[in-house]
């Protein structure tokens, strides 16, 4: 009886230790170890062509003509982002941000995308996607480096797949996305 409530004494004792160095009057560590998992399907409407494009080009380099792969090339887009893969299928957010051809010898677009949402509970909700896209590979893995409301210190990654695309460079993009974030 007595050793057991020795070790308890021993483990209160440990334990306020333990926290009292962690703590200063201005920051704080807790550890919740609480991680949440969330997937996401959609498809993304990237279209370059027409009268009202949700891609435009707003620069490029003076020899983008000359390269096989338009290095240099630089878009803005605000794409919308549906549950299936038809223009008219329910929109569910936008995508916002930029794509550049970053490769000089095969197709490389770097993405700095802002994926915002309009429905359900992520409303409100965006990740932020900085990564190479290998546009030509059938499936490209590209990195999510952070996130805002439901993304908060959001991480993971997202996997993309061409549904469909035409000659003008209209694109509708499949995207399965796993993110981590914390409770
Ligand atoms: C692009 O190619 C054309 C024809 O081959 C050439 O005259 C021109 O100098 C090149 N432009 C650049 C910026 O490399
Ligand atoms: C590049 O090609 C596009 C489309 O053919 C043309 O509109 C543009 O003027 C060209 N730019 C340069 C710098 O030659
Ligand atoms: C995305 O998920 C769907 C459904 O699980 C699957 O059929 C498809 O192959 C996946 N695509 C990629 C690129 O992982």
């Amino acid at each position: 009886m007595g050793k057991v409530v020795l070790l308890v004494i021993f483990a209160i004792i440990f334990t306020w230790v333990a926290q009292a160095q962690d703590q200063t009057s201005w920051a704080k560590r807790v550890d919740t170890g609480k991680e949440v998992v969330t997937t996401l399907q959609f498809y993304f409407h990237d279209k370059l062509s027409g009268s009202n494009p949700s891609a435009v080009q707003i620069a490029q380099a003076a020899g983008t003509n000359n390269s096989s792969t338009l290095f240099g090339a630089l878009l803005m887009i605000d794409d919308p982002l549906t549950i299936g893969p038809e223009p008219t299928s329910k929109l569910v957010g936008r995508a916002r941000g930029l794509y550049g051809s970053a490769g000089q010898t095969d197709m490389g677009l770097i993405m700095v995308v802002s994926y915002g949402f309009t429905d359900g509970i992520y409303q409100g909700s965006s990740f932020s996607l900085l990564s190479l896209n290998p546009a030509m590979n059938p499936v490209r893995e590209m990195a999510i480096v952070g996130g805002t409301g439901l993304f908060r210190l959001a991480r993971g990654y997202a996997l993309a797949q061409t549904n469909s695309a035409n000659s003008n460079g209209d694109a509708i993009v499949g995207y399965n996305v796993t993110i981590v974030t914390y409770v």
